[in-house]
């Protein structure tokens, strides 16, 4: 099975660098899917794992998106949360990108507390700690540092910007099931913290119409947490040096 799902998401992460290589500002969302995808039949992938979630600007805050026919603009965020289905298996891969090829400064902040959040969550998938414990330590970076940039006032506000679960089971359903209990070797699970701002929120309007989601499939051993989609760039100045530049 790991086999399998390696495969999935090694077809998926090979999609995700063709999208970005090829975005370029003014692209419709579904050409972006469309470059996935051709990338994932391409490499042998029968089908998708999910509708492909392609959201620039502020369709990158609805959750579950998948339209995907807005034509993007220059200063856009994309977020693609696309994976590849191969022999039953799927992976699930979510990267959030400037169409630009650079965050803007309001961008990047956003983006390094989910990054951190994320990177926390995954410290925190270890053999026999509760399900929930990637959820409890992503967001409680998420609702530390939106304090500090004052986009809410209480810690409990931050369930207004992060309104999804940071973790599920992986394998032959995006949404596989399993027991929810404490995490067990050769499990393989999601870690995948977001925040995202739509128009008219709260907060100052400098952060509105930004959505974040970085999501990788995590394997549990016995040795901590093994990211089977590391190989696919996650941080701001790895996606900047790789966004548009296909030939
Ligand atoms: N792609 C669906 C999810 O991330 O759960
Ligand atoms: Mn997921
Ligand atoms: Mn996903």
């Amino acid at each position: 099975e790991l086999r399998l799902l390696r495969t999935a998401i090694d077809i998926s992460i090979d999609g995700h660098y063709a999208m970005m290589r090829g975005a370029r500002p003014g692209m419709k969302e579904y050409e972006l899917e469309a470059l996935i995808e051709y990338t994932f039949k391409r490499k042998g992938a029968e089908d998708v794992g999910y509708p492909s979630i392609v959201g620039s600007s502020y369709n990158a805050c609805i959750l579950h998106y998948t339209a995907n026919r807005r034509a993007t603009k220059m200063n856009d965020l994309v977020l693609a949360d696309c994976g590849a289905e191969y022999h039953g298996y799927t992976a699930d891969i979510t990267r959030t990108f400037p169409l630009s090829g650079r965050f803007t400064k309001e961008q990047r902040l956003l983006y390094n507390v989910v990054l951190e959040a994320q990177d926390s969550g995954i410290a925190a998938s270890v053999v026999g700690a509760p399900f929930r414990a990637p959820h409890r330590a992503a967001q409680t970076v998420i609702a530390r540092r939106l304090m500090e940039l004052g986009i809410i006032d209480t810690l409990e506000h931050v369930s207004r910007y992060f309104m999804h679960g940071t973790s599920h089971y992986l394998g032959l359903d995006v949404h596989d099931p399993g027991t929810g209990g404490p995490l067990r070797a050769n499990s393989v699970i999601t870690v995948e913290p977001g925040i995202y701002i739509p128009e008219g929120s709260p907060c100052d309007r400098r952060w509105w119409n930004i959505g974040i989601r970085i999501e990788d499939d995590i394997l549990i051993t016995s040795a901590g947490p093994v990211n089977l989609s590391e190989r696919l760039v996650r941080t701001a100045d790895e996606i900047e040096a790789i966004v548009g530049k296909a030939p």
